[in-house]
Protein backbone atom coordinates (compact mmCIF):
# COMPACT_ATOMS: atom_id res chain seq x y z
CA UNK A 1 0.00 0.00 0.00
CA UNK A 2 1.13 3.23 -1.11
CA UNK A 3 0.49 6.13 1.81
CA UNK A 4 1.33 9.47 1.83
CA UNK A 5 1.84 10.55 5.27
CA UNK A 6 1.01 14.01 6.17
CA UNK A 7 2.28 15.23 9.20
CA UNK A 8 1.18 18.41 10.91
CA UNK A 9 2.24 21.27 13.55
CA UNK A 10 1.59 19.54 16.67
CA UNK A 11 3.38 18.05 19.62
CA UNK A 12 2.55 13.74 18.98
CA UNK A 13 4.34 14.81 15.82
CA UNK A 14 7.34 13.92 17.86
CA UNK A 15 6.08 9.82 17.50
CA UNK A 16 5.85 10.04 13.69
CA UNK A 17 9.41 8.25 13.23
CA UNK A 18 7.37 4.85 15.19
CA UNK A 19 4.12 5.49 13.18
CA UNK A 20 6.14 5.50 9.96
CA UNK A 21 8.38 2.24 11.03
CA UNK A 22 4.79 0.59 12.04
CA UNK A 23 3.73 1.27 8.84
CA UNK A 24 6.16 -0.61 6.82
CA UNK A 25 6.02 -3.33 9.06
CA UNK A 26 2.52 -3.68 7.59
CA UNK A 27 4.52 -3.94 3.85
CA UNK A 28 3.45 -0.24 3.31
CA UNK A 29 5.49 1.98 1.03
CA UNK A 30 5.34 5.79 2.96
CA UNK A 31 6.09 8.96 1.33
CA UNK A 32 6.68 11.41 4.41
CA UNK A 33 4.93 14.73 3.79
CA UNK A 34 5.34 17.86 6.32
CA UNK A 35 3.75 21.04 6.75
CA UNK A 36 6.27 24.08 8.06
CA UNK A 37 4.79 23.70 11.79
CA UNK A 38 5.72 20.15 11.62
CA UNK A 39 9.23 20.81 11.19
CA UNK A 40 9.00 22.66 14.55
CA UNK A 41 8.50 19.24 16.53
CA UNK A 42 10.40 16.13 14.07
CA UNK A 43 13.25 16.18 11.75
CA UNK A 44 12.86 15.48 8.16
CA UNK A 45 16.86 13.95 8.74
CA UNK A 46 15.03 11.18 11.00
CA UNK A 47 11.80 10.68 8.45
CA UNK A 48 13.84 10.23 6.18
CA UNK A 49 16.13 7.29 7.66
CA UNK A 50 13.11 5.35 8.56
CA UNK A 51 10.97 6.34 5.31
CA UNK A 52 13.84 5.79 3.24
CA UNK A 53 12.12 7.99 0.75
CA UNK A 54 13.24 12.40 1.19
CA UNK A 55 11.12 14.15 3.08
CA UNK A 56 8.49 16.53 1.40
CA UNK A 57 7.38 19.51 2.42
CA UNK A 58 8.00 22.39 -0.27
CA UNK A 59 5.26 22.56 -3.01
CA UNK A 60 7.36 25.55 -4.62
CA UNK A 61 10.47 22.76 -4.33
CA UNK A 62 11.21 22.30 -8.21
CA UNK A 63 13.80 19.35 -8.03
CA UNK A 64 11.37 17.35 -6.21
CA UNK A 65 8.56 18.31 -8.21
CA UNK A 66 10.24 17.26 -11.60
CA UNK A 67 11.04 13.80 -10.02
CA UNK A 68 7.38 13.42 -8.87
CA UNK A 69 5.03 16.15 -9.11
CA UNK A 70 2.04 17.06 -6.27
CA UNK A 71 -0.48 15.87 -8.33
CA UNK A 72 1.47 12.62 -8.96
CA UNK A 73 2.28 12.42 -5.33
CA UNK A 74 -1.94 12.48 -5.63
CA UNK A 75 -2.91 9.74 -7.93
CA UNK A 76 0.36 7.46 -5.89
CA UNK A 77 -1.20 7.13 -3.01
CA UNK A 78 -3.52 4.14 -1.96
CA UNK A 79 -4.37 6.22 1.06
CA UNK A 80 -3.42 9.93 2.58
CA UNK A 81 -3.30 9.85 6.60
CA UNK A 82 -2.74 12.86 8.25
CA UNK A 83 -0.77 11.97 11.76
CA UNK A 84 -0.67 13.92 14.45
CA UNK A 85 -3.85 16.41 12.41
CA UNK A 86 -4.05 19.57 14.37
CA UNK A 87 -7.64 21.86 14.57
CA UNK A 88 -5.78 23.87 11.75
CA UNK A 89 -5.44 21.26 8.77
CA UNK A 90 -8.71 20.26 9.99
CA UNK A 91 -10.07 23.26 9.35
CA UNK A 92 -8.28 23.64 5.90
CA UNK A 93 -9.12 20.47 4.25
CA UNK A 94 -12.86 21.71 5.25
CA UNK A 95 -12.82 24.90 3.46
CA UNK A 96 -10.94 23.11 0.43
CA UNK A 97 -7.55 25.64 0.96
CA UNK A 98 -4.20 25.05 -0.20
CA UNK A 99 -1.88 27.10 0.82
CA UNK A 100 0.72 24.18 1.17
CA UNK A 101 1.94 21.03 -0.52
CA UNK A 102 -0.21 18.43 2.27
CA UNK A 103 -3.60 20.40 1.94
CA UNK A 104 -2.58 20.51 -1.52
CA UNK A 105 -2.28 16.76 -2.30
CA UNK A 106 -5.31 16.62 0.07
CA UNK A 107 -7.31 18.36 -2.69
CA UNK A 108 -6.07 16.36 -5.46
CA UNK A 109 -6.08 13.16 -4.86
CA UNK A 110 -8.98 10.57 -4.98
CA UNK A 111 -7.61 8.11 -2.69
CA UNK A 112 -9.29 7.72 1.14
CA UNK A 113 -8.12 10.15 3.46
CA UNK A 114 -7.63 9.43 7.31
CA UNK A 115 -7.04 11.82 10.17
CA UNK A 116 -5.58 11.09 13.51
CA UNK A 117 -6.57 14.26 15.16
CA UNK A 118 -4.11 15.44 18.23
CA UNK A 119 -4.64 18.74 20.25
CA UNK A 120 -5.56 19.72 23.62
CA UNK A 121 -8.80 18.38 24.56
CA UNK A 122 -10.69 22.37 24.94
CA UNK A 123 -9.39 22.41 21.17
CA UNK A 124 -10.43 19.45 20.49
CA UNK A 125 -13.95 19.60 22.12
CA UNK A 126 -14.16 23.49 20.85
CA UNK A 127 -17.59 23.21 18.47
CA UNK A 128 -15.49 24.58 15.58
CA UNK A 129 -13.75 21.60 15.61
CA UNK A 130 -16.39 19.48 15.83
CA UNK A 131 -18.41 20.86 13.26
CA UNK A 132 -15.52 20.80 11.46
CA UNK A 133 -15.07 16.51 12.49
CA UNK A 134 -18.86 16.37 11.55
CA UNK A 135 -18.37 17.51 7.92
CA UNK A 136 -14.64 15.28 7.31
CA UNK A 137 -17.00 12.75 8.69
CA UNK A 138 -19.79 13.26 6.12
CA UNK A 139 -17.53 13.50 3.70
CA UNK A 140 -15.98 9.80 4.30
CA UNK A 141 -12.54 11.21 6.12
CA UNK A 142 -11.83 8.39 8.38
CA UNK A 143 -11.38 10.49 11.89
CA UNK A 144 -8.84 8.14 13.79
CA UNK A 145 -9.51 8.75 17.38
CA UNK A 146 -8.66 11.10 19.07
CA UNK A 147 -7.57 8.73 22.53
CA UNK A 148 -9.00 9.69 25.72
CA UNK A 149 -6.08 10.67 28.91
CA UNK A 150 -3.18 12.29 29.90
CA UNK A 151 -2.10 15.14 27.54
CA UNK A 152 1.57 16.73 26.54
CA UNK A 153 -0.37 20.06 28.00
CA UNK A 154 -0.36 18.83 31.46
CA UNK A 155 -4.12 18.11 31.44
CA UNK A 156 -6.78 15.27 30.81
CA UNK A 157 -9.12 14.87 28.47
CA UNK A 158 -9.64 13.36 25.01
CA UNK A 159 -7.35 15.20 22.09
CA UNK A 160 -4.13 12.82 22.86
CA UNK A 161 -3.37 10.76 19.42
CA UNK A 162 -4.04 7.29 18.78
CA UNK A 163 -0.65 4.85 19.84
CA UNK A 164 1.20 4.30 16.47
CA UNK A 165 0.20 1.00 16.33
CA UNK A 166 -3.62 1.72 16.17
CA UNK A 167 -2.92 4.32 13.97
CA UNK A 168 -1.21 1.59 11.72
CA UNK A 169 -3.56 -1.59 12.14
CA UNK A 170 -6.82 1.04 11.49
CA UNK A 171 -5.41 2.32 8.40
CA UNK A 172 -4.85 -1.25 6.77
CA UNK A 173 -8.60 -1.77 8.21
CA UNK A 174 -9.79 0.67 5.85
CA UNK A 175 -10.27 -1.92 2.58
CA UNK A 176 -8.02 -1.03 0.77
CA UNK A 177 -5.23 -2.96 1.64
CA UNK A 178 -6.42 -5.91 -0.87
CA UNK A 179 -6.39 -3.87 -4.12
CA UNK A 180 -5.11 -7.16 -6.60
CA UNK A 181 -7.88 -5.62 -8.59
CA UNK A 182 -9.73 -9.45 -8.41
CA UNK A 183 -13.37 -7.61 -9.49
CA UNK A 184 -11.97 -4.99 -12.30
CA UNK A 185 -14.36 -4.63 -14.80
CA UNK A 186 -17.03 -6.12 -12.93
CA UNK A 187 -20.31 -4.41 -11.99
CA UNK A 188 -21.46 -5.25 -7.98
CA UNK A 189 -24.43 -4.28 -6.82
CA UNK A 190 -25.42 -4.49 -3.38
CA UNK A 191 -27.74 -3.88 -0.82
CA UNK A 192 -27.21 -2.63 3.17
CA UNK A 193 -28.86 -1.36 6.24
CA UNK A 194 -32.63 -2.18 7.03
CA UNK A 195 -35.38 -0.78 5.35
CA UNK A 196 -38.79 0.86 7.11
CA UNK A 197 -42.28 -0.22 6.59
CA UNK A 198 -44.62 2.90 7.64
CA UNK A 199 -47.63 2.41 10.26
CA UNK A 200 -48.57 5.72 10.01
CA UNK A 201 -47.12 9.37 9.24
CA UNK A 202 -44.33 8.88 12.00
CA UNK A 203 -43.99 5.36 13.14
CA UNK A 204 -42.51 2.20 11.17
CA UNK A 205 -41.54 -1.03 11.04
CA UNK A 206 -37.65 -1.77 11.15
CA UNK A 207 -35.14 -3.66 12.63
CA UNK A 208 -31.55 -3.54 14.37
CA UNK A 209 -29.20 -3.50 11.26
CA UNK A 210 -26.51 -0.84 10.92
CA UNK A 211 -25.79 -1.81 7.46
CA UNK A 212 -21.60 -1.89 8.74
CA UNK A 213 -21.80 -5.44 7.08
CA UNK A 214 -23.19 -4.14 3.58
CA UNK A 215 -20.81 -0.77 3.57
CA UNK A 216 -17.69 -3.32 4.49
CA UNK A 217 -18.50 -5.23 1.43
CA UNK A 218 -18.96 -2.41 -0.74
CA UNK A 219 -16.05 -0.89 0.43
CA UNK A 220 -14.05 -4.48 -0.05
CA UNK A 221 -15.16 -4.97 -3.44
CA UNK A 222 -14.29 -1.31 -4.79
CA UNK A 223 -10.83 -2.09 -3.09
CA UNK A 224 -10.75 -4.98 -5.82
CA UNK A 225 -11.20 -2.24 -7.97
CA UNK A 226 -15.42 -3.21 -8.62
CA UNK A 227 -17.65 -0.78 -10.10
CA UNK A 228 -20.38 -0.60 -7.03
CA UNK A 229 -23.17 0.30 -6.61
CA UNK A 230 -24.27 0.20 -3.16
CA UNK A 231 -28.32 0.36 -2.14
CA UNK A 232 -28.89 1.44 1.23
CA UNK A 233 -31.10 1.52 3.35
CA UNK A 234 -31.38 4.10 6.30
CA UNK A 235 -28.20 4.11 8.33
CA UNK A 236 -26.11 6.14 9.92
CA UNK A 237 -22.45 5.47 7.48
CA UNK A 238 -20.73 7.55 5.30
CA UNK A 239 -20.66 7.02 1.73
CA UNK A 240 -17.73 4.66 0.89
CA UNK A 241 -15.36 6.41 -1.09
CA UNK A 242 -15.74 5.47 -5.03
CA UNK A 243 -18.99 3.72 -4.13
CA UNK A 244 -22.31 5.15 -5.99
CA UNK A 245 -24.73 5.22 -3.69
CA UNK A 246 -28.51 5.33 -3.60
CA UNK A 247 -30.99 5.37 -1.12
CA UNK A 248 -34.04 3.88 -0.02
CA UNK A 249 -36.16 3.76 2.63
CA UNK A 250 -39.39 0.92 1.85
CA UNK A 251 -38.69 -2.64 0.67
CA UNK A 252 -40.44 -1.57 -2.21
CA UNK A 253 -37.93 1.29 -2.88
CA UNK A 254 -35.32 -0.98 -2.41
CA UNK A 255 -36.86 -3.50 -4.96
CA UNK A 256 -37.46 -0.99 -7.72
CA UNK A 257 -33.67 0.84 -6.85
CA UNK A 258 -32.29 -3.02 -7.47
CA UNK A 259 -33.71 -3.45 -10.28
CA UNK A 260 -32.90 -0.28 -11.90
CA UNK A 261 -29.17 -1.69 -12.45
CA UNK A 262 -29.40 -5.09 -12.05
CA UNK A 263 -29.23 -5.72 -15.98
CA UNK A 264 -26.06 -5.43 -16.60
CA UNK A 265 -24.15 -6.43 -13.03
CA UNK A 266 -22.28 -9.30 -12.67
CA UNK A 267 -22.45 -9.71 -9.26
CA UNK A 268 -25.30 -8.88 -6.65
CA UNK A 269 -25.04 -9.43 -2.82
CA UNK A 270 -27.89 -8.88 -0.52
CA UNK A 271 -26.39 -7.50 2.51
CA UNK A 272 -29.45 -5.73 3.41
CA UNK A 273 -32.39 -6.38 6.47
CA UNK A 274 -35.25 -6.26 4.07
CA UNK A 275 -38.70 -6.34 6.10
CA UNK A 276 -40.28 -9.13 5.35
CA UNK A 277 -43.74 -7.46 5.77
CA UNK A 278 -45.35 -4.19 5.51
CA UNK A 279 -48.30 -2.63 6.68
CA UNK A 280 -51.27 -3.19 4.59
CA UNK A 281 -52.59 0.18 4.29
CA UNK A 282 -50.23 2.96 6.29
CA UNK A 283 -52.87 5.35 8.13
CA UNK A 284 -52.85 8.78 6.63
CA UNK A 285 -53.00 10.42 9.54
CA UNK A 286 -51.00 9.81 13.14
CA UNK A 287 -53.14 6.37 14.69
CA UNK A 288 -54.63 7.64 17.94
CA UNK A 289 -54.51 5.36 21.06
CA UNK A 290 -57.99 4.70 21.35
CA UNK A 291 -58.46 0.87 21.75
CA UNK A 292 -56.94 -0.96 24.39
CA UNK A 293 -55.62 -3.10 21.76
CA UNK A 294 -54.72 -3.17 18.03
CA UNK A 295 -53.84 -5.04 15.19
CA UNK A 296 -51.96 -3.97 11.95
CA UNK A 297 -52.17 -6.07 9.00
CA UNK A 298 -49.64 -7.23 7.18
CA UNK A 299 -48.38 -7.77 3.90
CA UNK A 300 -45.59 -9.90 2.26
CA UNK A 301 -42.82 -7.38 0.77
CA UNK A 302 -41.07 -8.33 -2.11
CA UNK A 303 -38.06 -10.94 -1.85
CA UNK A 304 -35.58 -9.01 -3.51
CA UNK A 305 -32.95 -11.42 -3.54
CA UNK A 306 -34.96 -14.61 -4.91
CA UNK A 307 -36.05 -11.92 -7.44
CA UNK A 308 -32.39 -11.26 -8.95
CA UNK A 309 -31.70 -14.91 -8.38
CA UNK A 310 -34.51 -15.35 -10.85
CA UNK A 311 -33.56 -13.56 -13.57
CA UNK A 312 -32.68 -14.87 -17.03
CA UNK A 313 -29.29 -14.55 -17.49
CA UNK A 314 -28.88 -12.82 -14.21
CA UNK A 315 -25.63 -11.94 -12.25
CA UNK A 316 -24.29 -14.64 -9.66
CA UNK A 317 -26.51 -13.54 -6.55
CA UNK A 318 -24.95 -13.73 -2.72
CA UNK A 319 -27.06 -13.87 -0.04
CA UNK A 320 -26.75 -13.78 3.78
CA UNK A 321 -28.30 -15.28 6.58
CA UNK A 322 -28.86 -13.87 10.11
CA UNK A 323 -30.12 -16.70 12.22
CA UNK A 324 -30.59 -17.37 15.93
CA UNK A 325 -29.78 -21.07 15.89
CA UNK A 326 -29.52 -24.07 13.48
CA UNK A 327 -27.74 -22.01 11.40
CA UNK A 328 -26.29 -24.36 8.57
CA UNK A 329 -29.57 -25.67 8.08
CA UNK A 330 -31.83 -22.43 7.59
CA UNK A 331 -29.04 -21.20 5.60
CA UNK A 332 -29.05 -23.91 3.29
CA UNK A 333 -32.56 -23.58 3.05
CA UNK A 334 -31.97 -20.08 1.93
CA UNK A 335 -29.71 -21.30 -0.29
CA UNK A 336 -31.38 -23.67 -2.48
CA UNK A 337 -35.24 -22.09 -2.10
CA UNK A 338 -33.92 -18.87 -3.10
CA UNK A 339 -31.62 -20.57 -6.05
CA UNK A 340 -28.29 -18.64 -4.85
CA UNK A 341 -24.56 -18.87 -6.00
CA UNK A 342 -23.33 -18.54 -2.56
CA UNK A 343 -24.84 -17.58 1.05
CA UNK A 344 -22.82 -16.01 3.86
CA UNK A 345 -24.31 -16.78 6.96
CA UNK A 346 -24.30 -15.63 10.39
CA UNK A 347 -25.55 -15.88 14.41
CA UNK A 348 -27.37 -12.73 15.65
CA UNK A 349 -28.82 -12.51 18.82
CA UNK A 350 -28.45 -9.79 21.78
CA UNK A 351 -25.00 -9.85 21.90
CA UNK A 352 -23.38 -10.74 18.13
CA UNK A 353 -24.19 -9.58 14.71
CA UNK A 354 -26.27 -6.91 14.64
CA UNK A 355 -25.11 -3.30 15.36
CA UNK A 356 -21.45 -4.24 16.25
CA UNK A 357 -17.76 -4.05 14.27
CA UNK A 358 -17.12 -7.74 14.35
CA UNK A 359 -18.46 -10.80 12.69
CA UNK A 360 -17.89 -13.87 12.55
CA UNK A 361 -19.70 -16.15 9.10
CA UNK A 362 -19.68 -19.19 7.32
CA UNK A 363 -20.54 -19.41 3.86
CA UNK A 364 -22.16 -22.62 1.95
CA UNK A 365 -22.77 -22.97 -1.71
CA UNK A 366 -24.01 -25.99 -3.60
CA UNK A 367 -20.81 -27.81 -3.36
CA UNK A 368 -18.39 -26.49 -0.59
CA UNK A 369 -18.72 -24.21 2.66
CA UNK A 370 -15.94 -22.06 4.09
CA UNK A 371 -15.71 -20.80 7.61
CA UNK A 372 -14.61 -17.30 9.26
CA UNK A 373 -13.73 -16.57 12.44
CA UNK A 374 -15.04 -13.66 14.46
CA UNK A 375 -13.09 -10.54 12.69
CA UNK A 376 -13.49 -6.83 11.92
CA UNK A 377 -16.54 -6.66 9.71
CA UNK A 378 -14.09 -4.96 7.57
CA UNK A 379 -11.15 -7.80 7.28
CA UNK A 380 -13.87 -10.06 7.14
CA UNK A 381 -15.88 -8.10 4.13
CA UNK A 382 -12.49 -8.61 2.35
CA UNK A 383 -11.74 -12.14 2.97
CA UNK A 384 -15.74 -12.67 2.18
CA UNK A 385 -15.19 -10.25 -1.48
CA UNK A 386 -12.13 -12.46 -2.03
CA UNK A 387 -14.32 -15.59 -2.01
CA UNK A 388 -17.01 -13.76 -3.52
CA UNK A 389 -14.49 -13.24 -6.59
CA UNK A 390 -13.31 -16.71 -6.77
CA UNK A 391 -16.64 -18.78 -6.30
CA UNK A 392 -17.67 -15.83 -9.53
CA UNK A 393 -15.18 -16.64 -11.69
CA UNK A 394 -15.18 -20.65 -10.43
CA UNK A 395 -19.08 -20.88 -11.82
CA UNK A 396 -19.14 -17.84 -14.54
CA UNK A 397 -15.63 -16.99 -15.42
CA UNK A 398 -14.82 -17.88 -18.94
CA UNK A 399 -12.15 -15.20 -19.67
CA UNK A 400 -9.00 -13.88 -17.81
CA UNK A 401 -9.42 -14.25 -14.47
CA UNK A 402 -7.49 -10.86 -13.25
CA UNK A 403 -5.79 -13.49 -9.73
CA UNK A 404 -3.94 -14.41 -12.82
CA UNK A 405 -2.17 -11.47 -13.49
CA UNK A 406 -2.17 -9.73 -10.58
CA UNK A 407 -2.37 -6.14 -10.93
CA UNK A 408 -0.66 -4.70 -7.87
CA UNK A 409 -1.65 -1.11 -5.99
CA UNK A 410 1.50 0.88 -7.31
CA UNK A 411 1.41 -0.05 -10.88
CA UNK A 412 -2.44 0.83 -10.68
CA UNK A 413 -1.93 4.29 -10.46
CA UNK A 414 1.15 5.38 -11.96
N1 LIG B 1 -33.83 -10.45 1.29
C1 LIG B 1 -34.25 -9.69 0.23
N2 LIG B 1 -35.52 -9.24 0.17
C2 LIG B 1 -36.41 -9.53 1.13
C3 LIG B 1 -36.00 -10.31 2.22
C4 LIG B 1 -34.70 -10.75 2.29
O1 LIG B 1 -33.44 -9.40 -0.65
N3 LIG B 1 -37.64 -9.08 1.05
C5 LIG B 1 -32.46 -10.96 1.34
C6 LIG B 1 -31.61 -10.39 2.42
O2 LIG B 1 -30.90 -9.25 2.00
C7 LIG B 1 -30.67 -11.55 2.74
C8 LIG B 1 -31.54 -12.75 2.54
O3 LIG B 1 -32.54 -12.35 1.63
O4 LIG B 1 -29.62 -11.63 1.82
C9 LIG B 1 -32.18 -13.18 3.81
O5 LIG B 1 -33.06 -14.20 3.52
P1 LIG B 1 -34.49 -14.33 4.23
O6 LIG B 1 -35.01 -15.68 3.95
O7 LIG B 1 -35.37 -13.22 3.88
O8 LIG B 1 -34.07 -14.19 5.70
P2 LIG B 1 -35.01 -13.83 6.82
O9 LIG B 1 -35.80 -12.61 6.55
O10 LIG B 1 -34.17 -13.83 8.03
O11 LIG B 1 -35.99 -15.08 6.69
P3 LIG B 1 -36.60 -15.91 7.85
O12 LIG B 1 -37.26 -14.90 8.69
O13 LIG B 1 -37.51 -16.83 7.15
O14 LIG B 1 -35.42 -16.57 8.49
Amino acid sequence: MNIVLGITGGIAAYKAPDLVRRLKERGADVQIVMTASAEEFVTDTALQAVSGRAVRSNLWDKEAERAMSHIELARWADVVLIAPATAEVMARIVSGGAPDLLTTICLATEAPLALAPAMNHVMWNNPATQANRAVLEQRGVHILGPGVGSQACGEEGAGRMLETDAIAAAVFDLGISHGEGLLKGKKVVITAGPTRESIDPVRYISNRSSGKMGYAMARAAVAQDAEVILISGPVDLPAPPGVEVREVTTAEQMYGATHAVIEDADIFIAAAAVADYRPVAPAEQKIKKKREAMTIELVRCPDILASVAALDGGPFTVGFAAETERLEEYARAKLVNKKLDMIIANRVGADRGFDRDDNAATVFWAAGERQFPEARKSELANELVELVAERYYALRGTGTQPRLSIISNKNRRT
